[in-house]
Protein backbone atom coordinates (compact mmCIF):
# COMPACT_ATOMS: atom_id res chain seq x y z
CA UNK A 1 0.00 0.00 0.00
CA UNK A 2 1.26 3.83 -0.87
CA UNK A 3 1.69 6.09 1.53
CA UNK A 4 -1.52 7.85 0.33
CA UNK A 5 -3.34 4.98 1.32
CA UNK A 6 -2.18 4.05 4.55
CA UNK A 7 -2.71 8.19 5.68
CA UNK A 8 -6.58 7.60 4.11
CA UNK A 9 -6.52 4.55 6.11
CA UNK A 10 -5.34 6.38 9.23
CA UNK A 11 -7.24 9.52 8.85
CA UNK A 12 -10.04 7.62 8.67
CA UNK A 13 -9.66 5.50 11.92
CA UNK A 14 -9.33 8.94 13.65
CA UNK A 15 -12.36 10.40 12.32
CA UNK A 16 -14.53 8.02 9.77
CA UNK A 17 -15.93 10.36 7.05
CA UNK A 18 -17.80 10.19 3.50
CA UNK A 19 -19.05 6.65 1.74
CA UNK A 20 -15.37 5.10 2.74
CA UNK A 21 -16.35 5.80 6.14
CA UNK A 22 -19.27 3.57 6.33
CA UNK A 23 -17.25 0.90 5.34
CA UNK A 24 -14.33 1.49 8.13
CA UNK A 25 -17.38 1.52 10.71
CA UNK A 26 -18.18 -1.78 9.68
CA UNK A 27 -14.70 -3.32 8.84
CA UNK A 28 -14.16 -2.44 12.61
CA UNK A 29 -16.92 -3.52 13.99
CA UNK A 30 -15.08 -7.36 12.59
CA UNK A 31 -11.67 -6.59 13.59
CA UNK A 32 -12.15 -4.44 16.89
CA UNK A 33 -14.92 -7.38 18.46
CA UNK A 34 -12.86 -9.23 20.39
CA UNK A 35 -11.16 -6.26 22.22
CA UNK A 36 -14.31 -4.66 22.40
CA UNK A 37 -15.89 -7.69 23.90
CA UNK A 38 -13.02 -7.45 26.52
CA UNK A 39 -12.72 -4.05 27.73
CA UNK A 40 -16.72 -4.21 28.04
CA UNK A 41 -16.25 -7.29 30.42
CA UNK A 42 -13.78 -5.75 32.29
CA UNK A 43 -15.87 -2.44 32.84
CA UNK A 44 -18.86 -5.09 34.69
CA UNK A 45 -21.25 -3.00 34.11
CA UNK A 46 -24.22 -3.70 36.50
CA UNK A 47 -28.28 -2.69 35.36
CA UNK A 48 -28.91 0.61 36.07
CA UNK A 49 -25.41 2.08 35.53
CA UNK A 50 -24.59 5.50 33.49
CA UNK A 51 -22.01 4.78 31.58
CA UNK A 52 -19.25 7.15 28.90
CA UNK A 53 -18.03 5.39 26.06
CA UNK A 54 -15.40 7.66 23.95
CA UNK A 55 -15.51 7.29 20.38
CA UNK A 56 -17.67 4.07 20.08
CA UNK A 57 -17.79 4.41 16.18
CA UNK A 58 -20.87 2.78 14.70
CA UNK A 59 -21.85 1.84 17.87
CA UNK A 60 -22.62 -1.57 16.88
CA UNK A 61 -20.01 -2.96 19.34
CA UNK A 62 -21.24 -1.48 22.44
CA UNK A 63 -24.82 -3.56 21.75
CA UNK A 64 -23.74 -6.26 24.53
CA UNK A 65 -22.86 -3.69 27.25
CA UNK A 66 -26.29 -1.35 26.39
CA UNK A 67 -28.12 -4.56 27.02
CA UNK A 68 -26.51 -5.01 30.19
CA UNK A 69 -27.60 -1.50 31.08
CA UNK A 70 -31.29 -2.33 30.49
CA UNK A 71 -33.75 0.52 31.04
CA UNK A 72 -33.00 2.28 34.05
CA UNK A 73 -29.57 2.70 32.22
CA UNK A 74 -27.78 5.64 30.51
CA UNK A 75 -25.22 5.47 27.60
CA UNK A 76 -23.60 7.94 26.93
CA UNK A 77 -21.44 8.06 23.50
CA UNK A 78 -19.18 10.14 22.72
CA UNK A 79 -18.06 10.39 19.29
CA UNK A 80 -16.20 13.58 17.27
CA UNK A 81 -17.62 11.53 13.39
CA UNK A 82 -20.18 13.24 12.00
CA UNK A 83 -20.89 9.93 10.14
CA UNK A 84 -19.78 7.82 13.62
CA UNK A 85 -22.33 9.70 15.60
CA UNK A 86 -25.39 9.67 13.15
CA UNK A 87 -24.90 5.94 12.44
CA UNK A 88 -24.50 4.95 16.39
CA UNK A 89 -27.73 6.80 16.78
CA UNK A 90 -29.37 4.79 14.37
CA UNK A 91 -28.11 1.59 15.10
CA UNK A 92 -28.38 1.67 18.86
CA UNK A 93 -31.92 3.34 18.95
CA UNK A 94 -34.05 0.68 19.80
CA UNK A 95 -32.32 -0.18 22.99
CA UNK A 96 -34.15 -0.07 26.46
CA UNK A 97 -31.91 2.35 28.23
CA UNK A 98 -31.29 6.00 27.92
CA UNK A 99 -29.24 6.58 25.37
CA UNK A 100 -27.42 9.90 23.97
CA UNK A 101 -25.39 10.07 21.39
CA UNK A 102 -22.85 13.77 21.99
CA UNK A 103 -21.40 14.84 18.69
CA UNK A 104 -18.34 16.16 19.44
CA UNK A 105 -14.80 15.41 20.77
CA UNK A 106 -14.69 14.72 23.86
CA UNK A 107 -12.76 17.80 25.17
CA UNK A 108 -15.61 19.66 24.22
CA UNK A 109 -18.67 17.81 25.67
CA UNK A 110 -20.74 17.99 28.94
CA UNK A 111 -20.97 15.39 31.23
CA UNK A 112 -22.50 16.81 34.58
CA UNK A 113 -19.35 16.10 36.89
CA UNK A 114 -19.29 12.74 39.99
CA UNK A 115 -22.46 11.67 37.27
CA UNK A 116 -20.70 8.43 35.85
CA UNK A 117 -20.12 4.70 37.35
CA UNK A 118 -17.67 3.91 34.15
CA UNK A 119 -15.83 5.45 31.56
CA UNK A 120 -14.92 2.92 27.96
CA UNK A 121 -12.84 4.19 24.67
CA UNK A 122 -11.18 1.29 22.57
CA UNK A 123 -8.97 2.00 20.32
CA UNK A 124 -9.44 5.78 20.75
CA UNK A 125 -6.19 6.75 22.83
CA UNK A 126 -4.33 6.68 20.03
CA UNK A 127 -5.89 10.12 19.01
CA UNK A 128 -5.55 12.03 21.98
CA UNK A 129 -3.04 14.35 22.19
CA UNK A 130 -3.00 15.47 25.58
CA UNK A 131 -3.71 11.87 27.43
CA UNK A 132 -3.08 13.48 30.83
CA UNK A 133 -5.70 16.22 30.07
CA UNK A 134 -8.15 13.36 28.55
CA UNK A 135 -7.31 11.20 31.89
CA UNK A 136 -8.26 14.52 34.30
CA UNK A 137 -11.37 15.03 32.64
CA UNK A 138 -12.39 11.59 32.95
CA UNK A 139 -11.69 11.60 35.84
CA UNK A 140 -13.87 14.56 37.00
CA UNK A 141 -16.94 12.67 35.28
CA UNK A 142 -16.73 9.67 37.25
CA UNK A 143 -18.05 9.05 41.02
CA UNK A 144 -15.87 7.90 43.66
CA UNK A 145 -15.03 4.92 42.77
CA UNK A 146 -16.10 5.29 39.06
CA UNK A 147 -13.96 2.92 36.56
CA UNK A 148 -12.27 3.51 33.64
CA UNK A 149 -11.28 0.66 31.18
CA UNK A 150 -9.54 1.82 27.99
CA UNK A 151 -8.56 -1.21 25.17
CA UNK A 152 -5.46 -0.31 22.99
CA UNK A 153 -2.84 -2.20 20.86
CA UNK A 154 0.24 -2.41 22.09
CA UNK A 155 2.84 -0.35 20.90
CA UNK A 156 4.19 -3.77 19.90
CA UNK A 157 2.09 -4.17 17.57
CA UNK A 158 0.83 -0.82 16.54
CA UNK A 159 4.59 -0.09 15.46
CA UNK A 160 4.15 -3.06 12.89
CA UNK A 161 0.80 -2.22 11.48
CA UNK A 162 2.17 0.19 8.21
CA UNK A 163 -0.80 2.65 8.68
CA UNK A 164 -0.35 3.66 12.75
CA UNK A 165 2.79 5.20 11.47
CA UNK A 166 1.08 8.12 10.08
CA UNK A 167 -1.12 10.34 13.38
CA UNK A 168 -1.44 7.14 15.86
CA UNK A 169 0.19 8.27 19.32
CA UNK A 170 1.62 4.84 19.77
CA UNK A 171 2.56 4.53 23.64
CA UNK A 172 3.81 1.97 25.76
CA UNK A 173 1.15 0.29 28.40
CA UNK A 174 3.26 1.19 31.20
CA UNK A 175 3.40 5.37 29.85
CA UNK A 176 -0.32 5.33 29.74
CA UNK A 177 -0.88 3.25 33.40
CA UNK A 178 1.95 6.75 34.84
CA UNK A 179 -0.12 9.26 33.36
CA UNK A 180 -3.36 7.46 34.55
CA UNK A 181 -1.34 7.89 37.78
CA UNK A 182 -0.69 11.17 37.54
CA UNK A 183 -3.84 12.24 36.86
CA UNK A 184 -5.43 10.08 39.89
CA UNK A 185 -6.31 7.30 39.27
CA UNK A 186 -5.99 4.14 41.90
CA UNK A 187 -6.14 0.17 41.57
CA UNK A 188 -4.21 0.15 37.74
CA UNK A 189 -3.87 -2.45 36.21
CA UNK A 190 -3.30 -4.31 32.73
CA UNK A 191 -4.05 -7.60 30.82
CA UNK A 192 -2.78 -8.48 27.93
CA UNK A 193 -4.14 -10.90 25.05
CA UNK A 194 -2.70 -12.14 22.56
CA UNK A 195 -4.91 -12.10 19.36
CA UNK A 196 -2.58 -14.27 16.77
CA UNK A 197 -1.93 -12.78 13.28
CA UNK A 198 -4.10 -10.47 11.28
CA UNK A 199 -3.63 -9.57 7.50
CA UNK A 200 -2.94 -6.41 5.95
CA UNK A 201 -2.60 -6.55 2.64
CA UNK A 202 -0.72 -9.75 1.65
CA UNK A 203 1.46 -9.16 5.30
CA UNK A 204 0.54 -10.88 8.05
CA UNK A 205 0.72 -9.06 11.23
CA UNK A 206 1.26 -10.31 14.98
CA UNK A 207 -2.17 -8.53 16.89
CA UNK A 208 -2.72 -8.28 20.43
CA UNK A 209 -5.25 -6.41 23.04
CA UNK A 210 -4.63 -4.68 25.86
CA UNK A 211 -7.18 -3.73 28.60
CA UNK A 212 -6.12 -1.11 31.19
CA UNK A 213 -8.22 -0.40 34.02
CA UNK A 214 -8.64 1.97 37.11
CA UNK A 215 -10.94 3.62 38.93
CA UNK A 216 -10.72 6.53 40.89
CA UNK A 217 -9.99 6.71 44.87
CA UNK A 218 -12.97 7.01 47.30
CA UNK A 219 -13.69 11.22 47.77
C1 LIG B 1 -10.42 3.53 15.65
S1 LIG B 1 -12.06 4.08 15.93
C2 LIG B 1 -12.60 2.91 17.16
C3 LIG B 1 -14.08 2.67 17.15
C4 LIG B 1 -14.51 1.57 18.13
N1 LIG B 1 -14.31 2.01 19.50
C5 LIG B 1 -13.76 0.31 17.86
O1 LIG B 1 -12.84 -0.05 18.61
O2 LIG B 1 -14.08 -0.34 16.85
C6 LIG B 1 -11.86 5.55 16.86
C7 LIG B 1 -13.16 6.29 17.04
O3 LIG B 1 -12.95 7.32 18.00
C8 LIG B 1 -13.48 8.56 17.53
N2 LIG B 1 -12.67 9.63 18.13
C9 LIG B 1 -11.36 9.91 17.89
N3 LIG B 1 -10.96 10.95 18.63
C10 LIG B 1 -12.03 11.35 19.37
C11 LIG B 1 -12.25 12.38 20.33
N4 LIG B 1 -11.27 13.23 20.66
N5 LIG B 1 -13.48 12.51 20.87
C12 LIG B 1 -14.49 11.65 20.53
N6 LIG B 1 -14.34 10.65 19.62
C13 LIG B 1 -13.13 10.50 19.05
C14 LIG B 1 -13.36 8.45 16.01
O4 LIG B 1 -14.25 9.31 15.34
C15 LIG B 1 -13.64 6.98 15.78
O5 LIG B 1 -15.01 6.72 15.59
Amino acid sequence: MEEKELRSVASQLSCPEGEFGLVVGDKMNVLNQFISNKTIEALSAKQGESIVEVGPGNGFLSIPLLDVLGKDGYYFGVEMSDLMAAEASRILSDKSCTVEILNGSCSEVYIKPSSIDGVIAINVLYFIEDLISFFKQLRSWVKPRGRVVFGVRSDRALNNLPFAQYGFNIRSTDEIEMLMEQAGFVSIASSVYDEGMTSFGDVDIPVDSVIIVGRKPDM
